[in-house]
């Protein structure tokens, strides 16, 4: 088993660079399958472990995919399957986008419900939906999602909740429907509009992406492209976390700032200080800091996955803490984890209540999921004496490196197998 040792207590200061997004390479690899034509490379793809699951599907259905160190080539032009009858698709979320893709170009697809973090109940229904109102049939029977049309025809869409999942997989069915489909209530995340630049690059025609309407106009057919995903603006909200968390002074680099507003915001408001550049942030933070409310939304407001590590931060902030989970009713598992470090916290519902402590002491602890993985670590950096963080599978699915970059940041982390 592999875990991360910590000894923390530590300031950290320089410089980090920050990956490609998580959760856009995890839906742009899936869209590329819709060109039928030509090969596409995507750049700045993070070197984690769901990337790691989508090749192995790419590669299952038939795609032809070469990785270099931070980008992959795919040639989707002789697809032999549209079952993807594997269990990669079970460990992970965005699997479900293979439903879109699929969907879209073969007017067929067999996808099993997907996976991904135990952070609530996580319906589907949007999605189904979507593919139904563009005419697909749509059975769930054992465990898997079956999706099969005569054709897909534009339409009107008007979704009940903001989903990001459902708005991307959406779009990427509607891309070559006929006529126009027009998404209400559209999730307004940096990857939305991401997935839709990919989509426009390979011959889509969508508009309206990073507000809550969205048009595609039906296309005939997609051809491959060259293309870079953008900047995780999670993992770069977590090094600012941390630093806020540790004390020091780290410049974070590949970013774009006005991705990270909510965040900044929030850490302004509890004393520390950032200061935006071109594609990087630098954040200083001394002393201790003040407490803070926060309650998670769809963007722009503050991330529901940054919401974990915020919560470490709050443990040790000066007075009472308010966080309000909007998104996700179970995302306060590390909430336990961090009790055993000494955090005085309460949860109700969906809102936990922090009043802040002196300091955490080091102790063993869980990631119980990806951005609890987050938590925990930061939390371990700003522990007197030693914490051990068990569970980091979920950290890798999600952070490439982690420890190596706080390892150059100046924390005493190391990785260890038992
Ligand atoms: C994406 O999940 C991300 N995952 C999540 O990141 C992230 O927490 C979430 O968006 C919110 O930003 C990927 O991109 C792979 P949603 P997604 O559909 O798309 C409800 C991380 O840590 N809902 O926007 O699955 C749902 O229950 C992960 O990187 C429905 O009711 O989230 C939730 O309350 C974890 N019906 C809300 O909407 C649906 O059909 C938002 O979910 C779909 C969603």
């Amino acid at each position: 088993m592999e875990k991360l040792v910590i000894n923390g207590g530590k300031s950290i200061f320089g410089k980090v660079n920050i990956n490609g997004a998580k959760n856009a390479a995890v839906a742009i690899l899936p869209a590329a399958i819709i060109a039928s034509k030509g090969t596409s490379t995507v750049d700045n793809i993070p070197n984690i472990e769901d990337i790691n699951c989508i090749e192995k599907i790419l590669k299952y259905l038939g795609c032809k995919v070469e990785k270099a160190s931070n980008s992959i080539t795919i040639d989707s032009t002789e697809i032999t399957t549209t079952n993807a009858d594997i269990e990669e698709v079970r460990k992970m979320r965005a699997s479900y986008y293979f439903l879109g893709a699929l969907l879209a170009r073969f007017k067929k697809a067999r996808v099993e419900l997907p996976g991904g973090c135990p952070i609530g109940v996580r319906p589907i229904d949007q999605h189904i939906k979507g593919f139904e109102a563009l005419g697909a049939k749509v059975v769930i029977e054992h465990g898997a999602v079956n999706l099969t049309a005569d054709e897909l025809i534009g339409t009107s869409i008007y979704f009940d909740v903001v989903s990001v999942g459902a708005t991307i997989n959406v779009m990427l069915a509607a891309t070559l429907a006929k006529g126009v489909t027009v998404l209400e209530n559209s999730a307004k995340e940096p990857h939305v509009v991401d997935v839709a630049n990919f989509l426009n690059s390979m011959g889509a025609n969508i508009k309206g992406a990073g507000t809550d309407t969205i048009k595609i106009t039906g296309v005939e057919e997609l051809t491959g492209c060259n293309y870079s995903a953008i900047p995780d603006q999670i993992e770069a909200g977590t090094f600012m976390i941390a630093t806020a968390a540790c004390g020091g002074e780290v410049i974070i680099n590949n970013v774009i700032p006005k991705h990270l507003e909510s965040i900044s915001a929030k850490l302004i408001e509890m004393g520390a200080e950032v200061i935006e550049h071109d594609d990087a942030v630098t954040i200083k933070s001394k002393g201790r800091l003040k407490g803070v409310n926060i309650k998670t939304l769809p963007y722009p407001g503050f991330p529901t996955d940054l919401q974990q590590p915020m919560s470490t931060l709050s443990t040790i902030a000066e007075g009472r803490s308010i966080i309000n989970e909007s998104i996700y009713e179970s995302r306060f598992k590390h909430v336990d984890e961090l009790k055993k470090m000494g955090a005085t916290i309460k949860v109700e519902g969906r809102i936990a209540i922090i009043d802040g402590v002196e300091t955490l002491t080091g102790a063993q602890v869980r990631a119980t999921d990806l951005r609890a993985g987050a938590a925990m670590v930061i939390a371990g950096l700003i522990a007197n004496g030693t914490t051990i963080v068990e569970g980091i599978e979920h950290i890798d699915r999600g952070y490439p490196n982690i420890e190596n970059k706080f390892k150059a940041l100046g924390a005493d982390i190391k990785r260890i197998y038992e």
